[in-house]
Order: structure tokens, then sequence, then C-alpha cells
């Protein structure tokens, strides 16, 4: 009969993955078992400590509904699922990269047309964002599928909001021939990501901060095109060294520039890159 230590338990749980029969399963599940082990051998694991592992993670479920992702956001701060959007969009020099989705993207947002105001009576100071879809050859990508969210003033999303049934600040727009489209609305504020629950205690007891900077959500669609699912954030912003979740990327950075009439204007051009 075969007896567990500490110093052959992790190959024999390996071993016991040897017939799983989907390949990339095996790959994945052998590989965790390894590094969770390591993991607890290196930090010398209590049982105390075993057992505070299990209840924060059950905590973490149980914070989760369907309008509350409690994983993804624990995902999300420990920078796993900016390593995911890294690793699986890496950009050709020249096209705009990629980074996180976020929680408050909502599906079937309203249609709009050009110069359309979708704060749709969410609070801020106005501004109007031009942009423009090319390809990495300069060409603009006419009726591209171009869907944008963002927080008001007080660093809200409209689904926030108990009860408010309109959507503001969130809206689709098509590209025109030029590959150009515009819309009013108003200046994002930076925001606190939701810290009432365990990835919020995690973040207290790590010393750290739970706000984003300020930023303008992108997801950008069009036939023979990689969907862009991007930010553009706030140059100036102080939380863009220090984004709760990892997200910034110096290219993606752009300037709500103040006009003469106090009203901001942001100009920024996605530049897809071909599907593979
Ligand atoms: C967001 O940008 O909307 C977001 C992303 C990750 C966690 C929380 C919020
Ligand atoms: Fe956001």
């Amino acid at each position: 009969m075969q007896e567990y230590d500490q110093h052959n338990l992790t190959q024999a749980v390996i071993a016991r993955l040897a017939d799983t029969p989907n390949v990339r399963t095996r790959e994945i599940m052998t590989s965790l078992v390894r590094h969770l082990h390591d993991f607890a051998r290196e930090v010398r694991l209590t049982e105390a400590e075993w057992e505070q592992g299990i209840r924060f993670l059950t905590a973490t479920g149980h914070k989760c509904d369907d309008k509350r992702q409690e994983f993804i956001l624990l995902s999300d701060v420990l920078g796993l699922s900016m390593l995911t959007v890294a690793m699986n969009h890496e950009k050709p020099e020249g096209c705009t990269e990629s980074t996180v989705f976020g929680p408050f993207h909502v599906e079937d947002a309203p249609h709009y047309e050009h110069g359309a105001d979708l704060a749709n009576g969410a609070k801020g100071e106005p501004c109007v964002v031009h942009g423009r879809v090319t390809g990495a050859d300069g060409r603009p990508i006419a009726d591209a599928v171009v869907e944008t969210w963002q927080a008001d003033a007080d660093g809200r999303y409209d689904v926030q909001y108990e009860g408010l049934e309109v959507a503001q600040g969130r809206g689709v727009l098509t590209s025109g021939d030029d590959g150009r489209f515009h819309f009013r609305t108003v200046v994002a504020q930076a925001y606190p990501i939701p810290d009432d629950g365990p990835v919020g205690e995690l973040l207290r007891a790590t010393g750290r901060h739970p706000w984003r900077p300020a930023h303008l959500h992108f997801m950008i669609k069009a036939p023979g095109y990689e969907t862009l699912v991007t930010h553009v954030f706030r140059r100036g912003d102080r939380y863009l060294d220090s984004d709760a979740v990892f997200g910034v990327r110096k290219s993606l950075i752009g300037d709500w520039v103040r006009q003469p009439d106090s009203t901001y204007r942001l100009d920024f051009d996605f530049v897809l890159n071909p599907a593979r």
C-alpha cells in the first residue's frame, strides 16, 4: 500500500491525473497541483491559514450573484485578468492594445447616431469624443460597431444606481465610411472598484487602495478583425501608476482637452488587428 507524506504527495496527485482524457485539462491540472503544492511548501502553510483561505474563497462565492462577480474581481486585483489579456492579445506594432473588460458592460446598450449625447442625463462636465477606426495599414474601417461605457462625475456606472431604468454613459455607434465616429458625453472620473466584499478586505489587509484611474471603455467589432476590448485612460489622473486592476498601458492614455467654452474634447484613434 502506498503511503503519502509531504515528500511524495505532489507526484502521487499528479500521477492520479494521468488518465485525464482531455490533454489540455491534464496539462492545466498537473501544473495547478504542482504550483499549489509548491506554494504551500514555500510559505509553510499552517492549518489555520488553510482554513482562513477556505473561508475567504467561500465568502467570495457567496458574494457572487447575477450582478456581482467577486471571483472576477479577485482575478482582477491579483493581476490574473490583465495577465490573461496581455498574453492572448499581443498586438503587432501600431495596433491598439487591449485591457480588461470589467464588470460594468451591459448587453443591448442603446444605439446612437454620430453626435448624440450618450450621457443621457449622467452627471459630469460635458465633453465630445472623436474617434477613428482603421486597420494597421491606415485604411479606415467603415461600419465598425463601436460600443462605449463609462462612469459619471461621481465615479459610478449607471448600473450601480439602484432603480435607474435608462442607460447613461453607454451606447453603441457605427463608424462612417471614413472610419470616424463622434459622440457627446461627460468626462469620466476615477472610481473605486466594489470593495464592500472579500476582495475589499483583501485590499485593506494588503495596504492597497481600490481606485481605478478615469477611463472610457471601448469594445470595437468589425468583420475580419480581432474584437478590440480596451479603455482610453485620462492623462494626469493620480491613479495611472497604481490602477487596482493593473489595466493601464501607456499607449492607451488620452488627452481630454479643455475647450474655450469650458467643455472637453478627446480625440483617439483605434487600430484593429486582423483576425487570426
Ligand atoms: C472597470 O473598469 O469597469 C472595472 C474593471 C475591473 C474591475 C472593476 C471595474
Ligand atoms: Fe471601468
